[in-house]
């Protein structure tokens, strides 16, 4: 209780970007195998989410499968894609009731017909919904999505419709399948890691990271807050000196 109301003293961040991690070593651990962390893995994705949605953050982003992710053995990559069809169907309800949209990010195409369906179809659901977007980063990478974009861009110039000289960062992320999104205030991640993993390399160029040892199927509601807790004692510079953010 304490906990929230000292959270909503102070600024949110918007964006909260998360690559949930440690699900199988939390698993073995206990002598169980890879795939019961990922089950506990999206309890805590539901108890996040609520807790991103309750608190009014805007923007959750969750790592939820890499491009090289594709290179596990493939009854782990069979799981994960069956318990993310079944999560979406349980969850959508609840994403509808606390007015969640669901959006995603990554090379879908890759994505088994049946997943990808059902996701298309909890987007298309959710679209209206004006609260907190999720977003999953399904198949994603940067490399991916930076390789896409230059490919996208070379294409424009290659046909007239773009002068070189007119390519900037604004262009460059706008080109980035995150072209909605803002960039994320705030990196969480979690299992004692500390990698980016091919995960947002251009869109964290100045995210707040917070890195913690809990493992993802551990981090529920409490640990959440005081990330954003320890987020909001930050001072963030942009290059500019403290005394020049103070001022302002
Ligand atoms: C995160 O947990 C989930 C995914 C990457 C899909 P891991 O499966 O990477 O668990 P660890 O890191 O091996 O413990
Ligand atoms: C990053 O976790 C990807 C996701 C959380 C989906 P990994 O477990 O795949 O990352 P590495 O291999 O340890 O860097
Ligand atoms: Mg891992």
């Amino acid at each position: 209780m304490s906990i929230i109301s000292d959270i909503q003293q102070n600024p949110l961040p918007a964006h909260v970007a998360i690559i949930m991690d440690g699900n199988g070593r939390w698993a073995k651990r206990q002598g169980k195998e890879r795939v019961f962390g990922h089950k506990h893995g999206v309890e805590s994705v539901r108890a996040v989410t609520e807790a991103a949605a309750e608190l009014g953050i805007k923007y959750l982003t969750l790592y939820a499968f890499s491009t090289e992710n594709w290179n596990r053995p493939q009854a782990e990559v069979d799981a994960l894609m069956a318990l993310l069809v079944q999560a979406i169907e349980n969850e959508t309800p609840t994403l509808m009731k606390n007015n969640v949209r669901l959006l995603t990010i990554g090379d879908t195409g890759r994505l088994p017909d049946n997943t990808r369906n059902r996701l298309q179809q909890c987007i298309a659901q959710t679209a209206g919904n004006t609260g907190l977007s999720l977003v999953l980063a399904l198949s994603y990478s940067s490399r991916w999505e930076i390789t896409r974009a230059v490919k996208l861009i070379a294409k424009n110039v290659k046909d007239g419709s773009l002068n070189p000289e007119d390519i900037d960062e604004k262009l460059v992320s706008q080109t980035l399948t995150t072209r909605e999104i803002p960039d994320p205030d705030l990196l969480i991640r979690t299992s004692g890691e500390q990698r980016i993993s091919n995960f947002l390399m251009w869109q964290l160029a100045y995210s707040e990271l917070y890195f913690t040892e809990l493992c993802w199927p551990e981090f529920r509601k409490e640990a959440f807050y005081n990330a954003i807790l320890d987020y909001q004692n930050r001072e963030r510079r942009y290059g500019m000196t403290s005394e020049q953010i103070t001022s302002t």
